[in-house]
């Protein structure tokens, strides 16, 4: 009897200084998820947040990364919630400085100057601008501390897991649809049905394996969004790229004009401009390959689709002189606030018919004939992409045609 009524009154003391203790904690510490912690107070709010937060390797290390260490203490009830702080990649950047730095030097960080790079979509209304662009460029923002990126592009919160972003899923909702279908191409190319089917073998390669294999985060390739470079192989092909460059942007085509364009092609690396840094990206892209395929084998697909980059690029360029000389001879007329030479940059906005099937050359067919190419998919390359284009051409040279006839000219 007396032993168990001890028991008891230890049993209250213990249960005492836990209550005393919980009361007079503070605020927080990171592996805290006592009463009036964030974790507590959140798993009732976000259930969701704090599951997937749990399932993280943030959770489960030595020195738990837990709320506080991304959003801060400042914030501590529901009254004073705007005190969170948002996490940039510089929160990141303490743990994980490689892929923070390696970040900032890949084409990712410039999504955020291309969005803004072309001046028509000021003209479309604000709701539409801010999905249009953002929703996908966001993954270069500029935040106000200095850093760039959005780290959650890719290994989305709060589960932040590499598996995921190795996942060519993670790539899809950006790369995909009209003008840079990787996604699609990927997916019904030989790379990605076996990696379908057999998703568990590590035959075939996803994004990842040949875009970040090595864990760089400081995605580039040598051709780029637009498969446009220089030098080139031949002089033909330098002409054609050049007549190509001339009519992306708005920047004037006189020599001022054309030094501010240069500057911001160069600045955006829309088009390649050292001969370097395309071998460097070549070489890279063929060790990737080469963990599966002999080096000669990848190294003549990667060449018969460089073939196929000049062919659309001489199309284009000849569908670009078309319009051009419309304009030389005075057809398409110069108006106040329209274009004075052909401005592939106009997009959905160009003002005439013909400008419009450039548009679409440009735009939808040239880019999935090349990019279908590289990414070893045949129909894209051509159901999708030269055919539409050799179609697209007929059309500009009859659509020019008979504006010259109309005009007497
Ligand atoms: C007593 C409950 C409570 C505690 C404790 C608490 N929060 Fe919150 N928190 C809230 C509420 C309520 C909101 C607003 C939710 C909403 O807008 O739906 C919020 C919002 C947030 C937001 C989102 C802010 C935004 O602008 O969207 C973050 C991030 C956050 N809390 C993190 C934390 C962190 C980190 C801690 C611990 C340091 C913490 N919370 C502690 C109740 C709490
Ligand atoms: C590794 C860093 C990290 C940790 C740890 C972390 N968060 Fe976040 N959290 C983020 C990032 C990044 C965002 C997105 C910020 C932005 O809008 O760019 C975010 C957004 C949020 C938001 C607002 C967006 C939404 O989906 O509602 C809430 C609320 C939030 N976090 C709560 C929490 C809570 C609660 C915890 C702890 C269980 C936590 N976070 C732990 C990085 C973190
Ligand atoms: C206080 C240090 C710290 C901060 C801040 C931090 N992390 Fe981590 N992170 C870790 C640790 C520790 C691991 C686990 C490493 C391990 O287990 O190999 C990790 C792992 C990861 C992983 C790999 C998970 C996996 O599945 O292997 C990703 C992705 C990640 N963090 C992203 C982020 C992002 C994004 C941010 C900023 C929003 C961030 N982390 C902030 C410490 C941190
Ligand atoms: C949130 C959207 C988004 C996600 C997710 C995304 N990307 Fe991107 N990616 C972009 C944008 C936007 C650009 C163009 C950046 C610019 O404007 O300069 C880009 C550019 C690239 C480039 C550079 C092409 C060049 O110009 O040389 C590669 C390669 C790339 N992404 C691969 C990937 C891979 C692989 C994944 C998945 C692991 C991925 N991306 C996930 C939006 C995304
Ligand atoms: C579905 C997601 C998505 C949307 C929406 C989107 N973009 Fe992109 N954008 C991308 C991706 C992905 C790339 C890179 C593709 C590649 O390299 O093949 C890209 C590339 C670009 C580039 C070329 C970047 C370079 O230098 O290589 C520019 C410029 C650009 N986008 C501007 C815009 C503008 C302006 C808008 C809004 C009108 C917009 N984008 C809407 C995903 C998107
Ligand atoms: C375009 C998609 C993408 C974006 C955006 C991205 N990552 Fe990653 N990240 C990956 C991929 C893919 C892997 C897996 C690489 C591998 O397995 O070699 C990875 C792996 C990681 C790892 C695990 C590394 C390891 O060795 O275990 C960390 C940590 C990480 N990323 C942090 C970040 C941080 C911080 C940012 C923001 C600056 C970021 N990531 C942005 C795709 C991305
Ligand atoms: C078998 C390897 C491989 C796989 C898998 C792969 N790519 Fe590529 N990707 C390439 C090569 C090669 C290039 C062109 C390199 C060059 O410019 O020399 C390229 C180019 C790109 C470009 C630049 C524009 C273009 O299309 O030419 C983007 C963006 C891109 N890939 C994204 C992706 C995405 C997203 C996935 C997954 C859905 C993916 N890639 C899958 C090898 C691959
Ligand atoms: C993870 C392994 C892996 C990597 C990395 C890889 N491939 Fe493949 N590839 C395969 C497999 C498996 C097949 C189907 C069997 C075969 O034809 O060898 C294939 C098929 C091909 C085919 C024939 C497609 C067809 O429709 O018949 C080409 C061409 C090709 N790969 C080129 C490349 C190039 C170029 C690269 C690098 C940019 C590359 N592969 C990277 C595994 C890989």
């Amino acid at each position: 009897m007396r032993k168990i009524a001890l028991g008891v009154a230890s049993l209250g003391l213990v249960a005492g200084l836990v209550l005393v203790f919980a009361f007079a904690r503070a605020p927080v510490s990171s592996a805290d998820e006592g009463e009036g912690s964030c974790v507590a107070c959140h798993e009732k709010l976000n259930p969701g947040i704090v599951s997937q937060w749990r399932a993280s390797k943030h959770a489960k290390a030595d020195d738990v990364v837990s709320c506080d260490t991304c959003h801060g203490s400042d914030h501590q009830c529901e009254e004073d919630a705007d005190k969170a702080r948002t996490p940039s990649p510089k929160t990141c950047k303490k743990c994980h400085f490689k892929q923070v730095k390696q970040f900032s030097k890949g084409k990712h960080a410039l999504a955020d100057l291309s969005a803004k790079a072309i001046p028509m979509v000021a003209n479309q209304p604000e709701a539409i601008q801010k999905m249009a662009c953002l929703g996908c460029h966001l993954i270069g923002k500029k935040w106000d501390d200095g850093s760039v990126g959005k780290c959650d592009s890719c290994h989305t919160r709060h589960l932040f897991s590499a598996e995921e972003a190795r996942q060519p899923e993670a790539c899809e909702t950006c790369h995909m649809g009209e003008d840079h279908s990787q996604y699609e191409m990927w997916r019904s190319s030989k790379h990605g049905i076996i990696h379908h089917t057999q998703p568990k073998s590590g035959r075939a390669p996803g994004c990842y394996n040949c875009h970040m294999g090595d864990g760089d985060h400081a995605v580039m390739t040598g051709w780029g969004f637009l498969g446009l470079r220089l030098p080139n192989t031949t002089e033909e092909w330098n002409n054609d790229t050049m007549t190509v460059v001339k009519a992306i942007g708005p920047w004037g085509h006189d020599e001022e004009g054309m030094n501010a364009r240069v500057g911001a092609i160069k600045a955006l690396q829309l088009a390649r401009l050292d001969d370097e840094s395309f071998q460097k990206a070549r070489t890279k892209m063929l060790d990737a390959c080469t963990k599966c395929h002999s080096r000669s084998y990848a190294k003549e697909h990667l060449e018969s689709a460089d073939e196929i980059i000049r062919e659309t690029t001489h199309l284009l360029a000849e569908a670009v002189r078309i319009v051009d000389g419309l304009y030389t001879d005075g057809i398409l007329p110069e108006t106040e606030d329209g274009p004075k030479h052909t401005d592939l940059l106009l997009f959905y906005d160009s003002p005439t018919e013909v400008e419009q099937e450039l548009y679409r050359m440009f735009m939808f067919h040239r880019q999935k004939a090349f990019q279908g190419a590289i990414h070893v998919n045949p129909d894209y390359m051509h159901w999708y992409g030269w055919a539409p284009m050799k179609s697209s051409m007929q059309r500009i040279q009859a659509l020019a045609k008979a504006m010259r006839e109309k005009a007497g000219k």
